[in-house]
């Protein structure tokens, strides 16, 4: 080999290596123990807040009435949450049952809702609150004990060093004014601050990735580094990224939109399942951020079978309100928490630190397991007699809420029936089999 071939033998050499070292990622042990713990609490809830939730018609707005950046930025001049009230959320969101609390830290319109060095766009120096969302939030989930995650978008309306992907593009942004690399240290150097200034971060929630879905030369977002950066500022806090395709390594949980793992009725969820902790998001009515038309709230049957299902999957379900710009949770989504607070009191059980059950979610409902004990929720089936599949022999059948025994025969072909008791008034009907 001459001199030019030792050369660029060497340097396909090096960047093999390089690319090897990129895919291969190790997450640390304090960060195995918050997957662990993520994977068993079950149940989040969502939080779409920022100066959108003044004009009341969610958080895509801007892109979808095409307004211009720098008109809709003046809302944040009159943006004066006077009744957010940082304890009253965190212990409404714990009585539901909820184990950790996303809040929306910059959405798409680009506010940040932390007091950043990195823009004047934000909570604290471009409104007449002034006050540092992020802290008061983060102090009280700690105080209280509960987990935070903070939403990140990876794309930016506002800026215009953001390079241009296929949403926002009528809003009145300079094109010629995209820079990846300025835009790429300024949301490095905000995960930064997010992770130093506000103690403990469960998670990183990307999102946005799919504005450059379309690009003719694939996007190189550079997500090796990013993650590097997070893993290395707090180990265990976890990476997930909404960008609706298999996880990239680097990432600790997989998320799905408005699916459960496996289903796809949005098209938009055509990943496979990994073997991450997965969590499944959803609306609490139709909408993520604020919307004032929209009072379709689920019901509480809904939204428990919702939850239970989720569970069956082996998924968190994290459950989204839309704050309104006073800083109050909706009074339905307030009642709502309750409810299903007062379902988790009783059922709880047979949800936390359960993985999916050996049946898979059927029509009749779904299943969950914990400790050798399989729980059979029944969430639509009205009739006496109940007959599943089953591996191996079973010692007994027990009503959850009672309970009581209940009779059974096993069957032959590895199936035992059940004789329900009565349970038309009952949304989950659980029984508990071991
Ligand atoms: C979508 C939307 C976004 C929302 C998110 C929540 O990606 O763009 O507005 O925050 O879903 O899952």
């Amino acid at each position: 080999m001459n001199k030019l071939g030792i050369l660029i033998f060497g340097a396909v050499f090096m960047a093999s290596v390089f690319v090897q070292a990129q895919d291969t990622y190790y997450p640390s042990e304090e960060n195995l123990k918050s997957r662990k713990e993520f994977a068993e609490s079950k149940f989040g809830i969502f939080l779409h807040w920022g100066i959108y939730s003044m004009f009341g018609q969610g958080e895509w707005y801007m892109q979808n009435e095409n307004i211009n950046f720098k008109e809709y930025a003046k809302a944040a001049d009159g943006f004066y949450p006077h009744r957010f009230d940082p304890a009253a959320w965190v212990s409404a969101i714990k009585a539901a049952g909820a184990k950790y609390v996303c809040l929306t830290s910059r959405h798409h319109d680009g506010f940040s809702m932390w007091g950043t060095k990195q823009s004047k766009y934000n909570i604290v120096d471009a409104t007449p609150y002034g006050k540092d969302i992020i802290k008061l939030l983060a102090d009280e989930c700690h105080k209280q004990g509960i987990k935070l995650h903070l939403y990140y978008s990876h794309l930016d309306w506002t800026r215009e060093d953001y390079p241009w992907g296929r949403t926002g593009l009528h809003v009145g942004r300079d094109k010629s004014k995209n820079n990846w690399q300025s835009y790429y240290n300024f949301m490095n150097n905000q995960l930064t601050e997010l992770l130093t200034n506000y103690g403990e971060i469960g998670a990183i929630w990307f999102d946005g990735h799919w504005d450059h879905d379309e690009d003719a030369t694939p996007f190189d977002w550079e997500l090796d580094t990013q993650y590097a950066l997070i893993h290395k500022l707090q180990p265990g806090c976890l990476v997930g990224n909404n960008h609706h395709l298999n996880p990239y390594p680097g990432e600790d949980i997989q998320i799905f939109e408005r699916d459960l793992p496996g289903e796809n009725t949005t098209g938009w969820s055509k990943a496979g399942i990994s073997k991450l902790p997965l969590e499944t998001c959803e609306t609490m009515n139709g909408m993520w951020g604020y919307k004032v038309s929209d009072q379709n709230y689920k019901s509480v049957p809904e939204l428990i079978r919702l939850l239970v299902n989720t569970a069956g999957k082996g998924a968190n379900l994290l459950l989204n309100i839309g704050p309104q710009p006073n800083g109050e949770l909706p009074e339905i989504a307030l009642k709502r928490l309750h409810d299903i607070g007062t379902w988790m009191n009783q059922y709880g059980e047979t949800i936390y630190g359960t993985t999916a059950g050996s049946l898979p979610v059927q029509e009749w409902g779904a299943t969950t397991c914990k400790g050798g004990v399989e729980y059979i929720h029944i969430l639509n089936y009205k009739y006496t007699y109940f007959t599943i599949p089953v591996k191996g022999k079973i010692k007994e059948v027990k009503e959850f809420a009672s309970g009581k025994l209940l009779n059974f025969k096993q069957n032959k072909d590895n199936t035992i029936t059940i004789k329900l008791n009565p349970h038309d008034d009952v949304v989950d009907y659980v029984l508990e089999i071991r």
